[in-house]
């Protein structure tokens, strides 16, 4: 079992996602800065963050709020200036935290000189860095694969009179990974801010990079008789040949980590994926997302699940990095709706929900990567329309609703439950206007809890969710446990409880949560010689957990 000096200063610390849109407006402009991260530094580090993964802010015409890349040699005007990157990474580093950029490598936008050349005819120098193919005979799509974000995913060029291929919105092309000036020109992306002593790179959509080599049409998965792309191209055999160069030319020997997002990509394929004989350090891997939803990923559709369910998900993938690689421990990031509301089936106090969410992410094995806002607690946010959400996929699934029979109410409650936006909506700073995120009317609304629910006053109460993060966050960098130990799930089929111990040498711990809104008992030998390091209210009686209650023995 490696010892706490053995692990990387990654595996140590906590990350945490920063939607730079949200976060802090430093300009009045409504949206937020890189120049508003630099801003809040003293407030990660107080909260023992030491890796900050910010989402794309390249330049971008901003289709999919910059996962639609126009130039990955340039900062977004909107967020400010290379200079202020510049500043952000130097003076993150002072407060031992390291940035991570996000790779969005798979597409780009049509706005990206590589595309607008592609497009400009069938024979120029960059005719090939796309996904292009010939209509049918009748004219139609080459294949009748539907993209993740609705509606084929083909595009029709009227230029070169051919079809390009976008996995996700109709403004973002496929690369062509078969190209090798292609893989060179994104290693050269990745190398260049490498060099600029960011700390790692959270490296987007991944599992879509490599294309099968014939074009074939998927069995009709929906009315509109299409079949989900993701079904035809993640995860193609020949993948992780591409992922072995990038790693070589990009990872090795910097101090640096790369976490994949690997949708398609189960816990027992994990071993090639990361580790020594794998690609990244960590991978997202998505198996505990989609447990409480439908399993077509169809908002509008009910998901059924227990307790257990989402525990074996997590357990597989934690399992599975037991003795290679690393786990990231997340339950939001932006694609996500608030934990909070996401992963209870009960009704109860959103705080102390946060809480035991909290506690297994802070004390799991692994690095936890908390989405901001998270360590506050937020819910989804009180959307009344769907003009107010921003999203293309929410405006997506909300069509798709409609299509499927729900009327206008049943549609805005499916993506009031499930949107994307719900982890976008501005940072709360404060009981000031727009929560202290913008002296401008924000972008997405403001949640209307911002005047209870923000970081001035959850500093203020002993017993905020934050307070409960910052005291969990101590607790994990004190005790080798919590980073270095083994991880042992407890009580798997307990319908009320998530368990688990941690065990170094001589230490153990033991992770209690209840995530029902009844009394759950438990056979209390299970902490038996432990003391209380923290408990979520107040102090915890051996052999029973209050509703929603978190306890940490050790
Ligand atoms: C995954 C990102 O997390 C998501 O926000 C984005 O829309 C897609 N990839 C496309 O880049």
């Amino acid at each position: 079992m490696a010892k706490q000096n053995e692990l990387a200063w990654w595996q140590r610390t906590i990350a945490y996602e920063v939607y730079p849109k949200s976060f802090l407006d430093t300009r009045g402009q409504g949206t937020g800065t890189i120049a508003g991260i630099t801003a809040k530094l003293d407030y990660l580090q107080k909260l023992g963050v030491g890796a900050v993964w910010i989402t794309p802010c390249y330049r971008s015409p901003m289709v999919d709020n910059g996962y639609d890349v126009a130039d990955y040699y340039q900062i977004d005007p909107s967020f400010g200036t290379m200079d202020d990157m510049d500043e952000l990474i130097a003076r993150g580093r002072e407060h031992g935290i390291r940035m991570v950029m996000d790779l969005v490598f798979n597409h780009t936008s049509e706005e990206c000189a590589w595309f607008v050349e592609s497009r400009s005819s069938r024979d120029n120098a960059k005719a090939d860095w796309y996904i292009w193919r010939d209509a049918r005979e009748d004219g139609s799509a080459p294949t009748n694969w539907r993209s993740i974000f609705g509606g084929s995913a083909w595009e029709w060029d009227e230029g070169r009179q051919q079809y390009y291929l976008h996995t996700f919105a109709k403004q973002q092309p496929d690369l062509n990974w078969e190209n090798p000036e292609v893989r060179q020109a994104l290693f050269d992306i990745a190398n260049y801010w490498a060099d600029k002593g960011v700390g790692g790179f959270r490296i987007d959509a991944i599992t879509y990079i490599k294309k099968p080599a014939e074009f074939v049409d998927g069995p009709a998965d929906g009315a509109d008789g299409m079949s989900a792309v993701h079904a035809a191209t993640a995860n193609t055999p020949g993948i992780l040949d591409f992922l072995h160069e990038f790693k070589a030319k990009v990872r090795d020997g910097r101090d640096i980590f790369m976490v994949g997002e690997a949708n398609g990509v189960s816990a027992d394929e994990l071993d090639q994926w990361v580790g020594e004989q794998g690609v990244f350090d960590l991978l997202f891997e998505f198996s505990h997302t989609l447990i409480p939803m439908h399993p077509s990923e169809v908002w509008c559709r009910k998901a059924e699940w227990t307790l257990p369910d989402l525990k074996r998900a997590l357990a597989a993938s934690q399992v599975a990095t037991a003795t290679n690689g690393w786990y990231p421990a997340f339950f939001e990031n932006h694609d996500q709706p608030r934990s909070t509301v996401n992963y209870f089936q009960c009704a109860g106090p959103l705080a102390e929900k946060a809480k035991v969410l909290g506690a297994v992410l802070l004390t799991t094995r692994g690095t936890p990567f908390l989405m901001q806002g998270e360590e506050l607690g937020y819910g989804n946010a009180p959307w009344k329309s769907i003009d107010e959400f921003d999203d293309l996929s929410t405006r997506n699934q909300y069509q798709f609703a409609l299509s499927e029979g729900l009327d206008e109410d049943g549609a805005l409650a499916a993506c009031v439950r499930y949107s994307r936006d719900n982890a976008r909506t501005p940072m709360q700073w404060d009981a000031s206007a727009n929560a202290g995120f913008s002296s401008a009317e924000p972008w997405l609304p403001v949640h209307d809890d911002y005047a209870t629910c923000n970081v001035v006053a959850q500093e203020a109460d002993p017993s905020s969710v934050l307070n409960w993060y910052r005291k969990l966050a101590a607790l994990r960098a004190e005790r080798p446990v919590f980073t270095v130990g083994d991880w042992t799930a407890l009580l798997v089929d307990d319908e009320q409880i998530m368990a688990f111990e941690r065990t170094l040498d001589d230490s153990r711990a033991v992770t209690l949560v209840n995530f029902s809104d009844e009394p759950a008992v438990y056979d209390a030998s299970l902490v038996e010689g432990l003391e209380q390091l923290a408990c979520s209210q107040g102090t915890s009686t051996a052999g029973v957990l209050r509703p929603f209650e978190a306890v940490i023995w050790g």
